[in-house]
């Protein structure tokens, strides 16, 4: 499998020139090489999707004339394009459309143009309270909108000190079990990605040791390979303060199959380098 490297924006960067610079930086010809080897995404702020969307298919040799935002879903759901594009959130109340004010659907996410969504991250369980129910809800949206998932799992500091990551993971874990069809597709199950990302080691440049993050990964992958025996190699990625200089590490690791970058994905050269290690 070519690792995953995935860079989550989160709410940056400040303006939609600054986004579209930094995929102009990323598919530099002679970037392509180095691209083609790894599964790159990235994951902007809502708000700078559809420009973002717009600017890949302007540079992407492997997408022609059409609207850019059904390009690039093709293209992902196809696997070939250089550089996949995600989204950070989607409603939990609809797939479709409806008076929600805020919020921004599944299909409207599709619609500018990612193939992917991020549920589960901390920050959103941390400040926007989103538990079990929520996280459900949005796992049946975006299945329902065929988006792939990258569902994300990981202990507080607390919990990782009084040895309790795997407890935490397994009960985490079950919500996307408990969310996915009986009848998994390998298509499907190919479109699902576990990040594990102890919630300590985010934005703090603190990060688990190698053979921990590798003992985790192997248990996720255990779980979900028990769980359904349709999902025969579970995609399972490591987030938290990875780095240019910690990524070689991590990239060798049992287990690892790629990485959720969120700091360091906001300059191409940083981003680049993680890449590059993970596909050594
Ligand atoms: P970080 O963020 O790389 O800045 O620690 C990772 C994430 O939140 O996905």
């Amino acid at each position: 499998m070519k690792p995953w490297v995935i860079g989550n924006w989160k709410q940056n960067p400040k303006s939609i020139k600054v986004a579209q610079a930094l995929i102009s930086d990323l598919l530099r010809t002679d970037n392509r090489s180095l691209l083609s080897q790894c599964q790159m995404m990235v994951i902007p702020s809502t708000v700078h999707l559809a420009k973002v969307a717009d600017t890949i298919a302007n540079l992407e040799p492997n997408l022609s004339h059409g609207d850019s935002a059904t390009l690039i879903v093709k293209a992902a759901v196809a696997d070939n394009p250089l550089l996949r594009l995600g989204g950070q959130d989607i409603s939990a109340l609809s797939a479709q459309v409806g008076a929600y004010t805020g919020d921004c659907s599944a299909a409207q996410l599709k619609d500018c143009g990612a193939a992917w969504v991020l549920i589960g991250h901390s920050e959103r369980r941390q400040y926007y309270n989103e538990e079990e129910k929520v996280l459900q809800k949005k796992l049946q949206n975006a299945l329902s909108e065929q988006l792939g998932v990258i569902f994300c799992v990981g202990e507080t500091e607390t919990q990782y000190e009084s040895g309790d990551t795997l407890a935490v993971i397994t009960k985490q874990l079950e919500v996307l079990t408990s969310s996915l069809p009986n009848e998994l597709s390998q298509d499907l199950a190919n479109r699902i990605i576990v990040a594990y990302e102890p919630v300590w080691a985010i934005g703090t440049g603190k990060v688990p040791t190698v053979e921990e993050v590798s003992t985790t990964h192997l248990a996720i992958k255990d779980l979900l390979t028990g769980f359904n025996s349709q999902i025969t190699d579970p995609i399972v990625i490591y987030g938290g303060s990875v780095n240019a200089d910690n990524a070689a590490q991590f990239a060798q690791a049992k287990g690892v199959d790629g990485a959720l970058v969120g700091g360091a994905s906001l300059k191409a050269d940083k981003f680049l380098a993680i890449a590059q290690a993970f596909v050594k």
